[in-house]
């Protein structure tokens, strides 16, 4: 009786050792995952403040190869114009032959986890794992890899390699990394969407100082030489009166002469005026501001022009006009530059709930293919700032010509509320 008692009691005393020390390792796994979830969080902190995408890279596979103690790894990103997953930041000096490579979406580890949008891991890559993406002579022992989704979109993979330790991946592994992938995917998002508009910044820019430019060497070129040459003649002018005040003849043909001189600069002057801001445009719209630049087209007498209006003489959206009326600007510009026509067609049509404009051109003609390989949008502008205005009108914008044939340009835009625009692209 006694015996069994003492028995008992000591089991007991057994039994609670061995509770208090799996307690302790509860506590202990307690106190790693909340030190580790500490620094997930000084982590994602620091990676949102990263703005530039480069390094922002960097940094996310740097803190996700740390964080779950690993030695290696990659940053892969989905090129949604290939379709393939590309290597953009390796970590590891064996790693570095990989980094710009590409793989087919679903090919891979990393592509299983795209093409799957679900985390993965493999305990023994070698052995299980035919369709390496790891260089030869490089071991990969155990790998972890999980997707890079943002709003629900996947848009690449982290893939971290061989744990310092030895041991194998764990699920604790897991869930911290696909809570740093989470917040590293926004934070991509944000650094593509800064350097988007960072590089829409720059176009402005260049257009802005491409405008500019053009006006100086059109007013260099222009009146200020027409005003230069008035000046001197007036100079003369009083020199002969000062002079010889009884050649009042001669006096009178130089002023004769003045007179043509300074209309031309006047009327050179309007017409810049005009092509830096229509007023008619704002005042009347697009129908009677194309009739009256048609009207000064056929002031230089340099080619015959026609206008034909159909079905349309409604307003559109003030920016909407003012985009199309700088299309057909650029276009009749790039007639009379490149094209040397003897005559020119501007149409303007409703069409099954379309506005469609023309600018045709029965000049020189040119190669568009040959123009889109050779093609750097720093140099020829104006066929770039064309598209973007007809993007920003949800329109299509479309150029046939071939050298001999002259050229067709033609716009067509969406005449439904708002003359095409986007209710965003209106405000402001
Ligand atoms: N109507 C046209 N006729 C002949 N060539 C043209 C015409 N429009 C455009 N091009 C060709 O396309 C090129 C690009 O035009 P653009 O982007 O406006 O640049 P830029 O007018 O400054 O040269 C021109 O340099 C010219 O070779
Ligand atoms: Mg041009």
């Amino acid at each position: 009786m006694k015996e069994t008692a003492l028995n008992e009691k000591e089991r007991s005393v057994e039994e609670l050792l061995s509770e208090n020390e799996v307690l302790k390792a509860e506590n202990k796994a307690a106190k790693e995952r909340i030190a580790a979830l500490c620094a997930l969080q000084r982590t994602v902190q620091a990676l949102t403040s990263e703005l530039n995408l480069e390094p922002l890279l960097k940094n996310i596979l740097r803190s996700a190869i740390e964080m779950v103690d690993a030695s290696a790894g990659s940053l892969l990103l989905l090129d949604p114009a290939t379709d393939e997953l590309v290597f953009e930041v390796t970590e590891d000096d064996r790693g570095k032959a990989l980094q710009g490579q590409r793989m087919a979406k679903g090919k891979g580890i990393a592509g299983w986890v795209v093409a799957n949008r679900r985390p993965l891991i493999v305990n023994d890559v070698d052995k299980c794992h035919g369709d390496r993406e790891m260089p030869i002579n490089y071991r990969t022992g155990s790998l972890i890899c999980v997707p890079l989704l943002a709003e629900g979109k996947v848009i690449g993979a982290l893939e971290i390699l061989n744990k310092q330790s030895g041991e194998s991946f764990t699920d604790d592994d897991l869930d911290i990394l696909t809570a740093l992938a989470a917040q590293s995917a926004t934070a991509i998002r944000n650094a593509r969407l800064y350097r988007d508009l960072r590089e829409e910044r720059d176009r402005t820019v260049a257009l802005g100082e491409e405008a500019r430019k053009r006006l100086a060497r059109d007013l260099h070129d222009g009146p200020a030489q027409l005003l230069s040459a008035i000046i001197m003649s007036v100079q003369f002018a009083k020199e002969i009166l000062t002079r010889t005040p009884e050649k009042m003849d001669k006096l009178r043909a130089e002023l004769e002469e003045l007179e043509p001189l300074a209309t031309k600069a006047l009327h050179q002057v309007r017409t810049m005026l005009f092509d830096l801001y229509p007023a008619v445009l704002e005042t009347r719209g697009l129908t009677s501001a194309l009739e009256s630049y048609v009207e000064r087209l056929r002031l230089s007498n340099d080619f015959t022009v026609s206008l034909e209006v159909e079905d349309f003489s409604e307003r559109l959206d003030a920016r909407a006009e003012a985009a199309i009326f700088s299309i057909v600007q650029e276009a009749v510009s790039n007639a009379r530059k490149h094209a040397h026509p003897s005559h020119l067609e501007l149409g303007i049509a409703r069409h099954d709930g379309n506005l469609v404009v023309t600018i045709r051109d029965d000049g020189q003609g040119f190669d568009p293919a040959q123009l889109d390989n050779s093609h750097d949008w720093c140099e020829s502008l104006g066929l770039f700032n064309m598209r973007e205005r007809a993007r920003m009108l949800n329109g299509e914008f479309s150029i046939e010509s071939a050298v001999g044939q002259g050229t067709l340009v033609k716009l067509i835009v969406p005449l439904q509320a708002g003359g095409g625009m986007d209710s965003g692209e209106r405000e402001g």
